[in-house]
């Protein structure tokens, strides 16, 4: 058996770990240890994850919490070193682009222990996104690297990654999807909400180019009242977002607002049937681009670039600038039913994560 360190800190990588945690268990040639560093923490934005996607708890919890982005990695650092040391597994494997995977990625290789890096080689070419500088670091020392889309292997091999550690696998978050799919219909949450099926938005933003510049964050809630002329709309808050919106006279207006749903986080099984029925999905995250391609469903992702272009080339997202009238023009847009159509990017298949268990016990 092969011992696996499956590591997970923040929300998106709880729905991609929750994929390789379950293929890994079913190959049965891993023993895994689950590590949750504790960059997300409470409740909404992590536990109900483990919950809602059949996770067994966590081998360790490491309790990183929030910080500055160097206390940060370097609490993860730290306290997963001690791990490693007392306990080491055979191999590493971390997913996505956040501060516990980079930081997780240098502790494991300056220990030799080999390194799997799940969803590597997506580039926004924005060094400005923490995520990018996460991306290109984790990639560089890592041993095996696992693309989700075309886009990611061409990168990888115009850096000078050898062609033998990179494999096309496909998109663990969607695997993820599919396997749930159905229980996240059966919430009937849009029901639920008195939500009626493809009239209303559901809306986040978390990016720090986003949210935490009050004059863009104005524009973007100006936009959102501009929405709320035609139809409801739902925006569970992310906590990087909650304190930010408040402060600011269109976010009191947002609140004030009937036709608009502030929320906090919303579990993943109650989102996923959301987006499944929605009219658009605006959004500046990276995986929802993923998700809404994979459930053919409009999504305009409000940024200048990003790191996942089949989904813009191939699926339903397309890219926006932060301007109040565009965003509502594409509302009615989508609302008419004139929005592109897409089609689900190769290897986009609910299999993701089974061909990378084999590839990885076969090479290891
Ligand atoms: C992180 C990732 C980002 C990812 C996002 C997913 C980095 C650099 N950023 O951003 O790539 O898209 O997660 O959601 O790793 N907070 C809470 N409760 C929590 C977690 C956070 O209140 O459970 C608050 C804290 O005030 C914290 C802030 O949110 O300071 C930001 O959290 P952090 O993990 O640093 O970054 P995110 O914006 O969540
Ligand atoms: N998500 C959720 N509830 C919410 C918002 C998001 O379950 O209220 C899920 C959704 O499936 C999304 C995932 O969390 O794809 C990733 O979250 P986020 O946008 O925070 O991270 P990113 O993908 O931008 O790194």
């Amino acid at each position: 058996m092969i011992k696996a360190a499956l590591i997970a800190g923040a929300r998106p990588n709880f729905i991609k770990i929750a994929a390789l945690e379950h293929a890994f268990r079913q190959s049965g040639h891993f023993e895994n240890v689950l590590i949750h560093t504790g960059q997300h923490y409470d409740a909404k934005m992590s536990d109900i994850f483990f919950r809602q996607l059949g996770m067994p708890e966590p081998d360790m919890y490491l309790g990183v919490g929030s910080g500055t982005h160097a206390t940060q990695t370097a609490r993860v650092m730290t306290e997963i070193e001690a791990v490693f040391l007392k306990d080491r597994p055979d191999v590493v494997v971390v997913v996505g682009d956040v501060n516990s995977t980079v930081a997780t990625a240098l502790t494991a290789k300056k220990l030799h222990i080999p390194l799997v890096h799940v969803e590597a080689g997506l580039r926004s070419f924005d060094r400005s996104m923490p995520e990018e500088i996460n991306r290109m670091a984790t990639d560089a020392i890592s041993d095996w690297l696992y693309v989700s889309e075309p886009s990611g292997e061409k990168h990888l091999l115009a850096e000078g990654q050898s062609a033998d550690r990179i494999h096309f696998a496909g998109n663990v978050m969607i695997d993820s999807l599919r396997r749930f799919e159905d229980r996240a219909l059966a919430t009937q949450e849009h029901v639920r909400r008195g939500l009626e099926a493809g009239s209303y938005f559901l809306i986040t933003a978390h990016r720090p180019a986003m949210v935490d510049v009050p004059e863009r964050l104005a524009i973007f809630a100006d936009a959102l009242l501009k929405l709320a002329d035609q139809g409801p709309v739902v925006f569970p808050i992310h906590p990087r977002t909650a304190s930010r919106l408040e402060s600011l006279p269109a976010g009191r207006e947002l609140m004030a607002s009937e036709q608009v749903h502030l929320t906090e986080p919303i579990g993943y099984l109650e989102f996923m049937c959301l987006m499944m029925h929605a009219g658009l999905i605006v959004t500046d995250s990276g995986g929802i681009q993923e998700e809404t391609t994979a459930l053919q469903q409009p999504c305009a992702t409000v940024r200048p670039n990003t790191e996942r272009p089949v989904t813009v080339d191939e699926g339903t997202n397309i890219l926006m600038d932060l301007d109040a009238e565009a965003i509502a023009a594409a509302g009615e847009r989508a609302l008419s039913g004139s929005w592109k159509e897409g089609r689900i990017p190769e290897k986009w298949d609910g299999k993701a994560a089974e061909r990378i268990a084999e590839h990885l016990a076969a090479n290891l």
